[in-house]
Formats: structure tokens, sequence, C-alpha cells
């Protein structure tokens, strides 16, 4: 388990807490992850199914592809992950 106190080097080599680094992960990933979704060749209209959604980083790049009427559905069995 990560201590709270422990500080991490991010993408530019400042020294960030785990909560931080994470945020300044998947802000500098969020590129990679535009690619990906834009090679997947999604039409509107389209369905997809996000298996192993995790927080729904891909979820909403999906989405974007798919609007106005295609439907994206985000899948975890986490419960630290449920919504309310
Ligand atoms: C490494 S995380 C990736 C999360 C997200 N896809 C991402 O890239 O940010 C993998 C996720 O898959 C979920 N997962 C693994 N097996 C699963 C299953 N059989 N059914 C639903 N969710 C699952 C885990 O709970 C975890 O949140």
């Amino acid at each position: 388990m990560l201590e709270t106190n422990q500080y991490f080097k991010g993408e530019k080599g400042l020294e960030l807490t785990n909560v931080e680094w994470l945020l300044d992960h998947h802000k500098t990933k969020l590129q990679e992850r535009r690619k990906t979704v834009d090679e997947l060749n999604l039409k509107p209209g389209d369905v997809v199914l996000d298996l192993g959604c995790g927080p729904g980083l891909w979820t909403h790049l999906l989405a974007e592809k798919v609007k106005p009427n295609g439907r994206v559905v985000g899948l975890d069995f986490s419960p630290d992950l449920k919504s309310d």
C-alpha cells in the first residue's frame, strides 16, 4: 500500500504525491488515448462495451465518437468504482 506522504517524480521531473502523480500520468496519456480511439474508426450510432472501464478514462472519448445516437456501456466489477 502506498503512503500518502510518499513522493514520485512526475513527467516533468517534479515531486508529486501519489494522487498528483496519477492525475499527471493520466493527463499526459490523454493524447495517446485519443489516438487509439481515433484508430477504432467508430461512427455515430455505434454501440461500444468498455469492459473493465475503471474510472472511465476511455469511456468519455468513446462516447464522443458515437454520439449523438450511439451508446457506450462502461462496466467494471470493482466495488470501488460503483456510482451512486
Ligand atoms: C488496469 S484497469 C484499466 C481501467 C481502464 N480501462 C483504463 O484503461 O483506465 C483494469 C480494470 O478492469 C477491471 N476488470 C478486470 N476484470 C474485469 C471483469 N471480468 N469484469 C469487469 N471489470 C473487470 C478492474 O476492476 C479494473 O478497474
